[in-house]
């Protein structure tokens, strides 16, 4: 038998990645925090989702890369974008961003085989304190998750970090919906929950790669999909904000492969 290094899968199904794979996560991490970076100019009042989402599908062509979510599941466009109380997988469509508008942008790509997912909050015109306020948290939220990466901690530490920071702001996590192992795949065990207790769940190992993304609504978590089939909407009309990171677990802690190129990572530029 050929002994070349090979990825190891742990007993909870989770695949351990190889140390010189970091490198493959960094660059399609990279390009999909770009184009987060760069559409930000275009979110103003009166633009259609569908434009910007014209805009996300040229940028991943002219690099080169592949959107993962044109052909996923029957979805059809380069990306998710969704509006105020939109929890996740809003549709891009023919709809224009009105004054306050709050909108996550979420977009996945695949260079040379593997995935980068990233999405983050942008703002149509005057953002409103209380909303300024649910955007600071969740990104926040996300940051307490990341914190918790590092071998021998547990993914229960990282869903408790977040849900405990969350819920001390008086708002709440959805529970509906998770982050997920990515890598050579678009999901993958395990599912990352953002909630949960301290000590539980798989132990982190170096070569693990998932993605951490919190939603947090200003109201009650629960949710409901709407009939086609993908936007998912808070159950009480409130608010809801998302960030999410693509990550991989290192011999120190974490390596994020979704910053931003130029540094633009702040909830509320734009
Ligand atoms: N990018 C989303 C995630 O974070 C998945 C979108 S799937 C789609 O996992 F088909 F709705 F685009
Ligand atoms: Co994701
Ligand atoms: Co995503």
């Amino acid at each position: 038998m050929q002994t070349s290094p090979k990825t190891r899968i742990t007993r909870d199904g989770i695949k351990l990645y190889n140390p010189e794979d970091f490198a493959g996560m960094h660059k399609a991490g990279a390009l999909a925090a770009r184009i987060l970076d760069d559409v930000a100019a275009l979110v103003v009042v009166g633009v259609t989702t569908s434009a910007l989402d014209d805009f996300i599908r040229l940028e991943v062509e002219a690099a080169g890369a592949t959107s993962a979510t044109i052909g996923y599941k029957g979805y059809q466009h380069a990306s998710c974008i969704s509006i105020n109380h939109v929890v996740c997988h809003g549709i891009p469509g023919e709809k224009k961003l009105k004054d306050g508008d709050i909108v996550n942008i979420d977009v996945t790509v695949i260079v040379d085989g593997w995935f980068g997912d990233t999405s983050r909050m942008y703002v149509a015109g005057k953002l409103s304190r209380k909303t300024e306020r649910l955007i600071q948290v969740t990104h926040d939220a996300l940051f307490k998750g990341i914190d918790q990466v590092k071998p021998g901690n547990t993914f229960g530490d990282i869903g408790h970090a977040i849900q405990s920071f969350v819920e001390a702001q008086r708002m709440s996590v959805v529970r509906d919906f998770c982050g997920h192992g990515l890598g050579q795949v678009f999901h993958a065990p395990p599912n990352v929950l953002h909630y949960g207790r301290a000590g539980t769940g798989p132990v982190l190992e170096e070569g693990m790669f998932f993605t951490i993304e919190p939603m947090v609504n200003l109201g009650r978590p629960e949710t409901k999909v709407l009939a086609d089939d993908w936007t998912a909407v808070t159950r009480d009309k409130s608010l809801s904000a998302q960030f999410e990171h693509s990550v991989g677990v290192t011999a120190e802690g974490v390596e994020i492969f979704t910053n931003s190129p130029a540094g633009k990572y702040h909830p509320t530029w734009g």
